[in-house]
């Protein structure tokens, strides 16, 4: 099987316990730290492990450098970890303050804070809207225009600061519970790590690498993501390449909701491979 967004480990290590001696895993991440960890999670199982520290993106390519032509599973947990979002090196958070850098990989070479402080303010406005879904896109721009005119915006505390500044608190004005910002840091990040377009070539791959009867299962945590990948299974369904095993997408319950509040936005589909 093939774990695409390896993280910790914690999903292959589930898998790795059923797989026993005959299985193999191969785990991709971009984050090189988070490789590591899942290396020292992984290192008793009876399967073997093999990692590739490069994007999902460049799966295929990947996988038949290591002799692989198809495999059974693959599976994808997108975004980032609890420990990421905390980590102040990764710069993704506004749950304390840190310096506004948000590359989960960090061979890529724009920060998210070169796009707040060099990007126009109508394309801003625009990135924060299509990636960010937020109606509030061009005076949240705005006052991110303004504020960098005196002088640049570098953590993500003072960015937090500025958008709660635009569109003020949230149970007053938006009637959801989230953090004024949320939206725009979801915005930034996809547009740093290029998170949508990964996606779509990680989906366009995925068909021809999977043996048939093999099941690909994806967590998205956002609806642009879980649109991706909903079109992508009907697309595959309709053409006879899938057959869907979700109707709808599976959904935490209220009680691991109380344990991690993060798994609140997660949807998982899989498909099989006809
Ligand atoms: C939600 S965590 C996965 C946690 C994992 N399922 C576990 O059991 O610990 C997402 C991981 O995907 C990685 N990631 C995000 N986008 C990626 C991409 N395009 N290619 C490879 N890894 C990626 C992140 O660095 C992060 O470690």
């Amino acid at each position: 099987m093939v774990d695409v967004t390896i993280g910790q480990g914690c999903h292959s290590f589930l898998f790795g316990k059923k797989l026993g001696p005959k299985g193999l895993i191969v785990g991709l991440d971009v984050d090189k730290d988070s490789i590591q960890r899942a290396h020292l999670k992984l290192k008793d199982l009876a399967c073997k492990v093999f990692f590739i520290p490069d994007n999902f993106s460049r799966l295929t390519e990947h996988l038949h450098k290591q002799g692989i032509e198809r495999v059974d599973f693959i599976l994808a947990d997108l975004g980032v970890s609890s420990v990421q979002l905390a980590d102040v090196g990764m710069g993704l958070s506004f749950a304390e303050d840190m310096p506004l850098d948000m590359r989960i990989d960090k061979r890529l070479k724009t920060t998210a804070a070169d796009i707040v402080n060099k990007t126009d303010e109508k394309s801003l406005a625009d990135l924060i809207y299509k990636f960010g879904e937020d109606r509030a896109s061009r005076r949240i721009a705005r006052f991110i225009a303004q504020h960098r005119r005196s002088r640049p915006i570098t953590t993500t505390g003072q960015l937090a600061a500025i958008v709660c500044r635009a569109i003020g608190s949230p149970a007053k004005k938006r009637r959801t519970r989230i953090h004024p910002a949320t939206r725009t840091f979801q915005a930034l990040r996809i547009a740093v790590n290029d998170e949508l377009q990964n996606l779509k070539r990680l989906l366009v791959s995925a068909p021809p690498l999977l043996n048939q009867n093999g099941y690909i299962a994806i967590i998205s945590f956002h609806s642009l993501e879980d649109r991706l990948v909903k079109n992508d299974f009907r697309d595959n369904a309709k053409r006879g390449t899938y057959r869907i095993i979700t109707k709808k997408p599976i959904v935490p319950s209220q009680e691991e909701i109380a344990k991690n509040a993060r798994a609140r936005s997660a949807k998982l589909r899989i498909a099989r491979r006809q």
